[in-house]
């Protein structure tokens, strides 16, 4: 597959990556993925933006090769170091080890550990310019979009933006103008997978990323996977959806969801009397049965919470595996600092609740208190104590 010429000093020098069908381990790719690499010419001057992935080196340097010889291209700009865009730079540095790369102090850093071999590293600010021939690049630093390594680089003259991940969608096409592809329908439906997947866990830094190019004119945004966007529709239609996805809801109330599983009920009591003494406070409450809840909701309740009660009865010395199951859909990114508490009724040694406590610390959540646990079927006494406990919950997120 070739390389493609977007204007006159522009190339499209990527790879396509059709049979991927998994991204980042967890992530469905239905339709497969690119990684975009762009050459950008100025007076005879040449700079590499963005790289590939190891395995794709050859369609990469091949691609290079149709524009430029590799040992002309002066300048590399490496937006972001996930290796996806980054593990095959060693190939290029073979053929160049002259070549100058540009990119973040932690993308410098990172890419020493990628490459394993010295190269002429320059660490960028905030703003900072560089010259290609005659025009300007410009660094803006946009961390966490995807990793805190991350940069956009603009180029004023040529209203040219790349942004790496940022405005990305996984799905293989040819040619890589959105204007040109068929396959609209599936890009829309990828777009949106990517954004939940890859972006929506930094939605704070999104809002950051699209405020730093707003006022921008921008022709191109020259991202890393799949179509580039090429028209003013196609451009604005992203910043619009970017802006609708990663909006922060405006609460007045604090939020408590609830999700539990209950073998024989026991634990189903005790989540319902911790329920009855929310609903006496002045606070949004959401509460799901595990088993009988679709994912999506429970996790979109769990990240819109000021503060989580998970439940599960101890079986096997453990907590039920859908309760796992739901916490290992949560992001620690997302549910930092948010408040966890435990509960469940148990028949042996009740592990089940230190456990899920335990799991909640490793998404970086914060817990008030030891949870709540009842041997067996709970009494009159042991609903009073967990209402008691709700209560306490519910005060400890303010
Ligand atoms: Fe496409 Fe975060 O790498």
């Amino acid at each position: 597959m070739a390389s493609e010429k977007i204007s006159s000093n522009l190339f499209w020098v990527g790879s396509h990556d059709p049979h991927l069908r998994r991204f980042d381990i967890v992530m469905e790719t239905k339709y497969g993925s690119t990684y975009n690499s762009y050459i950008f010419e100025s007076n005879g001057e040449y700079a590499l933006i963005d790289g590939s992935k190891l395995g794709f080196e050859e369609e990469w340097l091949g691609n290079i090769k149709e524009v430029v010889a590799i040992e002309k291209i002066s300048t590399m700009v490496v937006q972001h170091t996930e290796p996806d865009h980054s593990s095959a730079i060693a190939e290029l540095l073979k053929i160049n080890p002259n070549i100058q790369i540009y990119g973040s102090p932690l993308a410098m850093a990172n890419l020493r550990e990628i490459v394993n071999h010295p190269f002429n590293a320059h660490v960028i600010k905030d703003g900072e310019k560089i010259t290609i021939g005659d025009d300007t690049l410009e660094f803006i630093v946009a961390p966490n979009l995807h990793w805190p390594d991350t940069i956009f680089t603009y180029i004023e003259k040529q209203k040219y933006l790349f942004t790496c991940d940022f405005f990305g969608a996984h799905i293989c096409v040819e040619p890589m103008a959105l204007s040109a592809i068929a396959q609209k329908k599936e890009y829309a439906e990828s777009f949106k997978v990517y954004f939940d997947a890859i972006m929506s866990p930094f939605k704070p830094f999104v809002r950051v990323g699209l405020a730093k190019i707003r006022n921008l004119k921008i022709d191109y945004i020259l991202n890393s996977h799949g179509p580039y966007l090429d028209s003013p529709e196609a451009i604005r239609n992203a910043q619009n959806l970017y802006q609708k996805w990663a909006e922060q809801p405006v609460r007045l109330r604090k939020k408590v969801t609830m999700v539990y599983c209950s073998n024989y009920g026991y634990t189903k009591l005790i989540a319902e009397a911790m329920a009855e003494a929310i609903k006496e406070y002045d606070v949004e409450f959401k509460m799901y049965d595990i088993v009988e809840s679709a994912t999506s909701d429970m996790v979109a309740d769990i990240e819109d919470a000021d503060g989580i009660l998970f439940g599960s009865p101890t079986i096997v010395a453990d907590v039920i595996r859908p309760v796992y199951d739901l916490m290992n859909e949560l992001n620690p990114f997302v549910m930092m600092n948010k408040i966890a508490g435990a509960f469940g009724s148990y028949g042996w040694s009740g592990e089940a609740v230190g456990n899920l406590l335990t799991r909640a610390k490793q998404l970086k959540m914060k817990t008030i208190d030891d949870g709540f646990k009842v041997r067996l079927n709970p009494t009159a006494d042991d609903l009073v104590k967990a209402k008691a406990y709700a209560a306490n919950f519910v005060n400890g997120l303010y």
